[in-house]
């Protein structure tokens, strides 16, 4: 088995501030990337910013500074917020930087040796927002009579010497590799739409621009910038150090997943995958194209002024409750709604009531009892064993779903578990086992007690292994307080076992009930 497991984000545009979409798919790369690094797998995470075209270009002008001092402004706000989300990556690269340069202008001679590039002028319709090409059978008429393409991009109409790239040539080898591959593009929906587009033709793809001049310049052709898709799309291999494919870094490739919104499902599972059978590289192994989020109901526009501020939303919910509202909230591949009264619904009754509140009782009960010390096991009965049960055949289901990025349903399987864990606990009311009683009574009840809560501690563990990649900063409070040696965190260790006479470390509260008052701005 293949070692390596290489997983990118899309690259942001710099043209405006991260909002509550480039969180989240940062967020989803970021919980795969830790799942397969948990499951001892060494895992590359690239993130980063695409900072050329002609969309970047206008805001920079419009903000009325350079292009250079505000696409730094913007990749910086970018960074900050890979940072804030606690996102693992290994490498964040900028579309503006030298080394991006070469790997783009190589990764072009290698298109231009195949011979699967061509001049000719370009006259057509191009949509600035979507940095895309349409043709006239994707508009529709828009207010005022206006052509708009049918993503509600306004188009305008381009005449310019171009190159080409022979597109049309690869659609027979694209749609044999999505039949070796049907999971190539997940969810399936999207796989379906990829293969119609394709069957129903390819037109070559005008792959350079001269009518502006923001972008990577073509190799000896003056006056030429790459088409910014084109070049942006490379960066998934300037990450990894090409043209020096001798490198070990080198060894990733190819991506095993690019996580992407459903509005850019084209350029990775149509464009990308024909450019790189041109360049004769390997192609990557899975696109998955999640859905956007609206909020409160209305899609999220800038011109609504209904944009969500992640970083903000840290500040108001605190991180770990953030991602996993965004991955347990909506099914991934599906759109879904933000509102403040579902984030705090998730917080309470998943994260407070489900989990917190039962770490904290299991916790406070082991540490009025026997100092803090894990007791020793009595004889198990077989809700004891059925408990323990749950717990660990969680781990195979829990890793089917993560395997296809179903991460909803992984959550949703731990969290019945959990579920099942509170009802044990009030059937077997170890509290009340604590209780006074004559002294023989007294010590049976006792013993009763510490099996029911080290069983307890035992599947806290395992479910805070795994939800780890979700919650990794509470997660690691959880297993401290449990008394989890650092080595025994991987899902290898998942299988072990709490070790009886084990020192618990400081009870503290986790996820706190949120009350609507004590959250800010809200
Ligand atoms: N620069 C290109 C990607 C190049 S990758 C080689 C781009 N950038 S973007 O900044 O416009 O979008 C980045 C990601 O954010 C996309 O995957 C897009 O789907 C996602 N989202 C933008 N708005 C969104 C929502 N409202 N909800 C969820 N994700 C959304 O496209």
């Amino acid at each position: 088995m293949r070692n390596y497991f290489y997983i990118t984000t899309p690259i942001y545009y710099v043209n405006d501030k991260p909002h509550i979409g480039h969180a989240y798919t940062s967020v989803a790369s970021d919980v795969m990337a830790r799942y397969q690094r948990l499951r001892g797998l060494s895992c590359y995470l690239l993130t980063g910013t695409d900072e050329h075209g002609q969309k970047v270009a206008k805001s920079a002008k419009q903000a009325g500074e350079t292009t250079k001092s505000f696409t730094e402004r913007f990749a910086n706000n970018f960074r900050t917020m890979a940072d804030r989300f606690n996102i693992t990556y290994n490498d964040f690269v900028r579309t503006s930087e030298k080394r991006h340069f070469l790997c783009a202008q190589a990764f072009w001679r290698r298109l231009e040796k195949r011979g699967d590039l061509y001049n000719k002028q370009y006259e057509g319709w191009y949509a600035v927002r979507d940095e895309c090409y349409y043709d006239d059978s994707e508009l529709v008429d828009g207010k005022g009579g206006r052509r708009v393409a049918l993503s509600g991009a306004e188009v305008e109409w381009v005449k310019e010497p171009s190159i080409f790239f022979r597109l049309s040539k690869y659609r027979d080898s694209l749609l044999f590799y999505y039949d070796a591959h049907p999971d190539f593009v997940l969810p399936n929906t999207r796989m379906n739409e990829v293969r119609t587009f394709v069957e129903n033709g390819l037109l070559d793809l005008c792959v350079s621009r001269t009518s502006f001049s923001w972008g990577v310049p073509v190799p000896e052709r003056n006056g030429h910038i790459m088409y910014v898709w084109v070049e942006a799309l490379t960066n998934y291999l300037t990450g990894l150090n090409f043209p020096n494919d001798t490198s070990s870094l080198f060894n990733y490739w190819p991506a095993d997943l690019h996580i992407i919104g459903k509005d850019i499902v084209r350029f990775h599972a149509v464009y990308w995958p024909a450019l790189l059978l041109s360049a004769g590289l390997e192609l990557p192994r899975r696109v998955f194209a999640h859905g956007w989020w609206t909020n409160n109901g209305e899609k999220i526009s800038k011109s609504i002024g209904n944009v969500i501020d992640p970083l903000k939303l840290i500040d108001n919910y605190g991180l770990d409750r953030v991602r996993y509202f965004m991955l347990r909230e909506v099914p991934f591949g599906e759109d879904g709604n933000f509102s403040d009264s579902a984030i705090m619904r998730r917080s309470n009754d998943d994260l407070a009531n489900g989990l917190g509140n039962l770490c904290l009782r299991v916790l406070t009960l082991v540490k009025r009892g026997w100092n803090g010390v894990l007791p020793s096991c009595g004889e198990f009965t077989s809700e004891d064993r059925a408990l323990l049960k749950i717990f660990k055949d969680e781990e195979e289901n829990f890793k089917k779903k993560m395997d296809i990025c179903l991460f909803h349903r992984a959550l949703e399987g731990i969290f019945g578990c959990l579920a099942e864990a509170n009802r044990y606990i009030t059937k077997e009311a170890p509290w009340a086992l604590l209780s006074d009683g004559s002294n023989e009574d007294r010590q049976n009840k006792k013993t009763r007690a510490g099996t029911v809560l080290f069983i307890l501690c035992d599947c806290l563990r395992m479910a805070a292994i795994d939800l780890q990649c979700f919650m990794p900063e509470s997660m690691s409070r959880i297993l401290d307080m449990l008394g989890v040696d650092n080595s025994d965190r991987h899902f290898i260790a998942r299988g072990k076992r709490l070790h009886e006479g084990t020192e618990l470390g400081d009870i503290q509260a986790i996820f706190p009930r949120l009350n609507k008052k004590e959250v800010p701005n809200n």
